[in-house]
């Protein structure tokens, strides 16, 4: 999809369908901004008798059927004190979905003047794309409807100069992540996922480095392996690596969990576990692989950025992990493996270690890792644990500047209780009570302390059953403009 801005005077704009956003407040006025299209006396009249006043959420729908123009859509913004960036968002985002199939392009027309920055209409933007985003891959019957192409802003002389460039690259990276995490275990298998990660590599310019299980084994990274070992497919260890050209100033790595099927293993996920949609499982590593799609289109300046996926599959056959286990990390660390659906931290344990050897400033790791992160923040929120309140803060301002709820969750000591096994180092299990702090203590114990590090529990996140705001219902993408925006900020 295209963005485009109409820069010239109102009255020379012929497009087919139109979307206008008024305020409560003298729509009279507002009305009069479009007399070129449309009688404004006309439409006032309509407004009286559809009880039509601007409210927010509100809207009317006009249709011309014998005219160059077809639709005219109002929508309600409310008053304009109480106008708020994500209502507009939002409501944009409902009306696209409902109207996507019928046009190729949309024009949208909005109080310009209440929309302050070059920013905001950016960010307007981004959600009116992934709004409007939809994904067909796996319908054998086409879809026969029209398919939304370019979005127009009229913007008349009121933002000179502005490209869209960079919000089309944050969204295809978004939209990376959510073909991934929607794709179904039997099409995105861990080698599907190397392929696709060589991909991005060749199209951007980026290093790559795929390791198969004896080059894993060679590196001593038992904890993954022993989740690997129940599933017939190979594992594949991924690392791309971004480096700008001249200087490096940081030094970062991004890690995600690649599960791409967690049945659980012989801690098999029965009841209400939600075993059919565990192939999101890999919803970190999406974010991650997206994260490296778009910043390798933008290329920032002075970072040399590593991308790192432990992928394989939570199976079971007869050399599946038995639990009660112990196997030993790279990092020469012995696990009880005292439940084998716990397998996303024994992954990231040795992600984490390659991580770590690498001497990265920072590492950020993106996890579907725990259900109780679902239970205590939802599906609207993220929970995130830190050991450094500079990196914290930094993510935290990221993710309100683009909308992906965080929230941070402590490290609290006293729970490595929990994890103390009496044959080995740790177990990877502690008690149900505080379980997504508890994994987040696991993960602490395989990089070097003096690396900032900040962990991502996504599990509630990366899906959405319904619509929710600029996510269809379905793969969210949900973290790759946080990390994005992260960065963009050094
Ligand atoms: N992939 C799951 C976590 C998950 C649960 C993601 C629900 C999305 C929705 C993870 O591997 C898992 O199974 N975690 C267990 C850990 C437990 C055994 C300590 C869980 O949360 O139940
Ligand atoms: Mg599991
Ligand atoms: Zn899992």
């Amino acid at each position: 999809m295209q963005f485009s801005t109409f820069q010239k005077n109102l009255n020379e704009w012929q497009g087919a369908s139109l979307i206008f956003g008024v305020v409560e407040e003298e729509i009279e006025s507002q009305l009069e901004n479009i007399r070129f299209i449309v009688d404004p006396k006309l439409l006032l009249k309509k407004f009286t008798t559809k009880k039509f006043k601007g409210e927010k959420g509100k809207c009317l729908n006009f249709e011309f059927l014998d005219q160059k123009l077809e639709t005219i859509i109002i929508i309600g913004l409310g008053k304009s004190k109480d106008l708020n960036k994500d209502d507009i968002k939002n409501s944009l985002g409902d009306l696209i979905r409902k109207i996507l199939d019928k046009n190729e392009k949309i024009s949208i027309l909005l109080p310009w003047e209440l929309i302050n920055s070059k920013l905001e209409i950016h960010h307007l933007a981004e959600s009116v794309r992934l709004s409007a985003y939809k994904d067909n891959r796996f319908n054998k019957k086409k879809d026969e409807h029209k398919v939304l192409k370019e979005i127009e802003f009229l913007t008349s002389n009121k933002f000179e100069n502005i490209t869209f460039d960079e919000t089309e690259k944050i969204c295809e990276g978004v939209e990376l992540a959510r073909r991934l995490v929607a794709a179904p275990p039997n099409s995105l298998t861990p080698k599907e996922m190397s392929i696709q990660a060589k991909q991005i590599a060749k199209d951007h310019g980026l290093g790559v480095k795929i390791l198969d299980a004896k080059q894993c084994e060679d590196l001593g990274m038992g904890a993954y392996l022993a989740v690997a070992k129940g599933s017939d497919l190979e594992p594949k260890f991924i690392h791309l690596t971004l480096k700008s050209e001249g200087p490096i100033k940081e030094k970062i790595a991004l890690v995600g969990k690649g599960l791409t099927f967690d049945s659980g293993g012989y801690n098999l996920k029965v009841g209400a576990s939600q075993i059919e949609m565990m192939k999101y499982d890999m919803g970190g590593s999406a974010a991650v692989l997206g994260a490296a799609k778009a910043l390798g289109a933008i290329k920032p300046k002075g970072l040399e950025i590593h991308f790192i996926v432990a992928a394989c599959e939570n199976m079971i056959n007869g050399s599946a992990v038995h639990p009660g286990d112990v196997v030993t990390a790279s990092n020469g660390k012995t696990i009880e493996i005292n439940n084998t659906d716990a397998e996303g931290r024994l992954t990231l344990a040795d992600a984490l270690t390659y991580a770590s050897n690498l001497k990265p400033d920072s590492i950020i790791d993106l996890a579907t890792l725990t259900g109780a992160i679902v239970v205590a923040l939802g599906n609207d929120v993220a929970g995130f644990w830190s050991n450094d309140n500079d990196l914290a803060n930094d993510l935290k301002t990221a993710s309100t500047v683009v909308g992906e709820g965080l929230w941070q969750m402590p490290l609290q000591k006293s729970y490595k209780e929990g994890l103390k096994s009496h044959i080995a180092d740790m177990k990877n299990t502690g008690p149900r009570a505080g379980g997504s702090i508890t994994a987040a203590l696991f993960l602490e114990e395989f990089f070097n302390e003096e690396i900032k590090w900040a962990h991502i529990d996504i599990a509630g996140t990366c899906w959405t059953d319904k619509n929710n705001g600029l996510n269809p219902s379905g793969a969210t993408g949900f973290g790759v403009r946080t990390l994005v925006q992260w960065i963009k900020n050094k």
